[in-house]
């Protein structure tokens, strides 16, 4: 895929549904008694694996427009699901399958096979559950167990590692209660509320009894993991509007980051859509400043730090982002590929066991960079070769379609008209 250089970028960009919020919609309706209907659902790759998945376990899943309707199978069948590039859809449903009574194996493409499964296993394995990973990975079998609900401690702040947990709860004698390190994302607990779980949410406890779950019609707010490349091009190139934005506090790192770069940005037509907050978010054009990230913030912007590591590229003076080992085990090993895909575009990084440090330039010369079939590496990319002087090309391009089929096609859009 060609990128050309832009001076300027300005434009208004209504933002395809989240990821996260999608999987769970699908997944949680399809394990719920009832039919529900999701709207504004992302159907990228990820979330079409998560829908095989669940139609192979026994849900209806139909897919109309941007819209999909589920009618849900309380009771599973026996299964052998592909859940493709897509790690949510494999860790939550080891925690949904684990006490349904069934024999499920679960099988991922090449890039899921690597990553690590056991930090879900484990504990679930500590509620009676049985499951066999393969050398910690993928593939991995599930049997036919009864669970006990009990406290767990987990050892990583992962949103996937906590739903697993709680899905389990719901079929678990008793009670369950999560603790995790730090708090991660909470679309799960807002949807198991909405959908009739007995769930109370503590600091970072997590309580959860067993129980059924009622269908629950869903409106998916737009992606800020994938409304962070345009707000990205706003503050580099002109000025961005991204329209129907999650705002949800678990995800919104990106605007502590952007309070400490001297991002000039405003949240606008504030409101709630299905119990998660949803805004407008203007980005303007600014003098961005280096930035030092630390562990306690990951959580809240994990997704986003390759396209953050492209700001800092182009900030004044050294950046330093540390306590984020997390990224060595996403779709790729981020640490490396944001580093690399940042030297490619003629930009200054050094990679580092838990991070890594950018050294700001003025200017990048642009390049060819290598994806590595990670999605957020190809979208960060894009960001930089388009706000660099020569532009250049990203390879294994279309990998996008995991999370943002549109992208390519929206960062055409953006041009010289102001917002
Ligand atoms: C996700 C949680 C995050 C995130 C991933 C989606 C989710 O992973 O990186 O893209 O939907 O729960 P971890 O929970 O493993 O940190």
């Amino acid at each position: 895929m060609k990128i050309y250089p832009s001076r300027t970028f300005y434009g208004e960009f209504s933002i395809p549904g989240d990821k996260s919020i999608t999987h769970r919609a699908i997944l949680f309706n399809g394990a719920a008694e009832g039919r529900a209907v999701i709207t504004n659902a992302l159907l990228g790759e990820d979330c079409l694996s998560s829908a095989a998945c669940m139609r192979a376990l026994g849900a209806d899943i139909r897919i109309e427009g941007d819209r999909i309707v589920v009618t849900g199978a309380p009771a599973f069948r026996d299964a052998d699901c592909d859940c493709g590039n897509s790690g949510t859809t494999m860790r939550l449903l080891m925690g949904l399958t684990a006490g349904k009574g069934v024999q499920v194996r679960l099988t991922g493409d090449s890039s899921l096979s690597k990553r690590p499964m056991e930090r879900v296993a484990a504990p679930l394995r500590q509620m009676g559950a049985e499951i066999f990973t393969t050398n910690g990975t993928a593939p991995i079998t599930i049997g036919k167990a009864k669970l006990i609900g009990r406290r767990v401690d987990t050892v990583v702040a992962s949103a996937q590692v906590k739903s697993a947990l709680l899905l389990a709860a719901l079929g678990a004698e008793g009670e369950t209660i999560v603790r995790e390190p730090m708090r991660s994302r909470d679309h799960t607990e807002r949807m198991l509320a909405a959908m009739g779980a007995d769930i109370r949410v503590d600091g970072r406890d997590v309580s959860i009894k067993g129980g059924k779950l009622r269908c629950r019609d869903v409106e998916v707010p737009g992606d800020i993991s994938s409304a962070a490349y345009f707000m990205a091009l706003g503050a580099l190139r002109g000025e961005t509007l991204c329209k129907n934005v999650g705002v949800n506090p678990t995800r919104t790192g990106i605007l502590r980051v952007f309070d400490r770069m001297n991002v000039s940005y405003a949240l606008e037509n504030e409101r709630t859509v299905c119990g998660e907050p949803v805004a407008d978010i203007r980005v303007r054009k600014s003098e961005l400043r280096a930035v030092r990230l630390t562990r306690e913030i990951m959580p809240t912007l994990i997704d986003e730090l390759p396209v953050i590591a492209v700001m800092c590229a182009f900030a004044r003076g050294e950046s330093v982002i540390e306590g984020a080992e997390e990224l060595k085990v996403k779709e790729s090993d981020r640490i490396q590929t944001t580093s690399d895909m940042i030297n490619a575009a003629g930009g200054d990084c050094t990679p580092m066991p838990d991070g890594f440090i950018v050294r700001g330039k003025a200017e990048l010369s642009g390049g060819t960079i290598r994806s590595c079939g990670d999605h957020r590496i190809a979208m960060s990319g894009a960001v930089a070769l388009m706000a660099s002087n020569e532009g250049g090309e990203i390879e294994d391009a279309q990998c996008v379609n995991i999370s943002f089929p549109r992208f390519y096609t929206m960062l055409g859009q953006g041009g010289e008209k102001k917002c």
